[in-house]
Order: C-alpha cells, then sequence, then structure tokens
C-alpha cells in the first residue's frame, strides 16, 4: 500500500530543514549502493556526520510523531536514512533495495521530498507496479511511503536541484497484508472512538487489535 504523508514537518521545521540539507556536504551516492544499484545510480548523498545525523533524526521523529506513519508502517526501527541530491542530469535507474541494511531489514522505503517542484524539472520517482509505472512527484514537506520489494527509480533532473531524505523502515509486521489489515483496524477504531459510544465495541476491537500484534510481531 502507497501512502502519502502531510505535514510531517510544520512550515518553520520545514525552512529549518531546507537550509539545513542545502549546507550539508555532498559525496558520490554510489558509495551506499550495491553492485547491480550501482551501475544506474548517479547522484549525490549527504557525507556522513554531526550535521547530517541531524537532518535525520529532526525526519525520523517528525515520523514517529505521525499517525499514519506509525500505523501503517508499524516500525520497530530505521534501517538507514540518506540525504540526497540530483542535478545536471542526475538520475537513478531501475533498481531494487537492499533487503539487508546495516540498521536491519527493509520493509517499507519513504521519500521525504524537500524542493519545490516548480523548482526543478524531472525527478519523479517511478514505482513499476504489476499493471503500470506510478509517478510520485510531491510538495516540499512531503512523505510518500511505499513497500521496499519493488523495482523503482528517480527520472533525471534537468534543470534545478532536487534534495530528499530517503530511509528505509523495519516493521514489526514482515507481511505487508497484516499491515494493511491492522491500518484498518486503526481506521475502524478511529471511528468508534470520535462516535464515543460506551457499548463495550471500542474495547473489543482494541482487544482484537492487541491481540493480532502480539500473534504476528516479530
Ligand atoms: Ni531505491
Amino acid at each position: 500500500m502507497f501512502h502519502i504523508l502531510t505535514g510531517v514537518l510544520d512550515a518553520a521545521a520545514l525552512l529549518a530543514l531546507q537550509e539545513a540539507v542545502a549546507a550539508l556536504d555532498y559525496e558520490d551516492g554510489r558509495r551506499t549502493a550495491g553492485a547491480i544499484a550501482g551501475r544506474v545510480k548517479r547522484n549525490a548523498q549527504a557525507r556522513q556526520g554531526a550535521a547530517r545525523d541531524a537532518v535525520t533524526a529532526r525526519v525520523q521523529a517528525g515520523l514517529m510523531a505521525s499517525g499514519t506513519f506509525t500505523s501503517a508502517a508499524r516500525p520497530k526501527g530505521f534501517a538507514r536514512l540518506l540525504v540526497s541530491r540530483y542535478e545536471g542530469g542526475q538520475a537513478y535507474g531501475s533498481h531494487v533495495d537492499d533487503a539487508l541494511m546495516p540498521g536491519g531489514r527493509t520493509d517499507l522505503s519513504f521519500t521525504l521530498f524537500l524542493s519545490d517542484p516548480a523548482s526543478y524539472r524531472g525527478g519523479g520517482l517511478v514505482v513499476q507496479e504489476r499493471a503500470e509505472d506510478r509517478l510520485i512527484r510531491l510538495n516540499a514537506g512531503e512523505v510518500v511511503l511505499y513497500p521496499s520489494d519493488t523495482l523503482h527509480r528517480v527520472e533525471p533532473v534537468t534543470e534545478g536541484t532536487r534534495f530528499a531524505v530517503v530511509g528505509w523502515v523495519t516493521s514489526w509486521l514482515r507481511d505487508p497484508r497484516q499491515r494493511e489489515m491492522l491500518f484498518d483496524l486503526d481506521q475502524a477504531i478511529g471511528v468508534e472512538q470520535a462516535r464515543g459510544a460506551e457499548d463495550g465495541q471500542l474495547d473489543r476491537l482494541a482487544q482484537l487489535r492487541s491481540n493480532l500484534l502480539r500473534m504476528w510481531a516479530e
């Protein structure tokens, strides 16, 4: 399932993040790519260090405060976060992300778009699905969350500069169908909560959610 998250950062936090990201020190993105993905990866990534870690920590905190993110991802941890920069025709050809990264298994991938889409050309994230390709090109501050098992690519950035924070999440639930069912259950529980009925229905739904998580989590 794909999710578009809005409001992960408020306007002031987004501006501060954009400024911090533009000021980072960048190196060849192939450094973190495997042999197969490295053949098609042409971008720059922020060099590891305190300034980069401060950026990724802010993004992690923003995501963890998002109810949609925690409901959709059931995050156990972040396998890795990177800050990427594309310009001058750079692109990332079709590839699948590594299943295992230093921080763990990759169940979900996300991209936080940081550049105003009017400020650059190209740079869409294209995720290949069975029936068709899905093109994602979001406003600054918006996040797409999608399954890590897909083939995907970033189209060439032919004008301007595209900054993004990308990352991978290890979920308590490895099976995407289980994640979807619990996401739907969260939605149903939200409706019951809003209804405010005192007929025990909410307790039963909460018990069901808790016991499914207990059965499936690993
Ligand atoms: Ni990728």
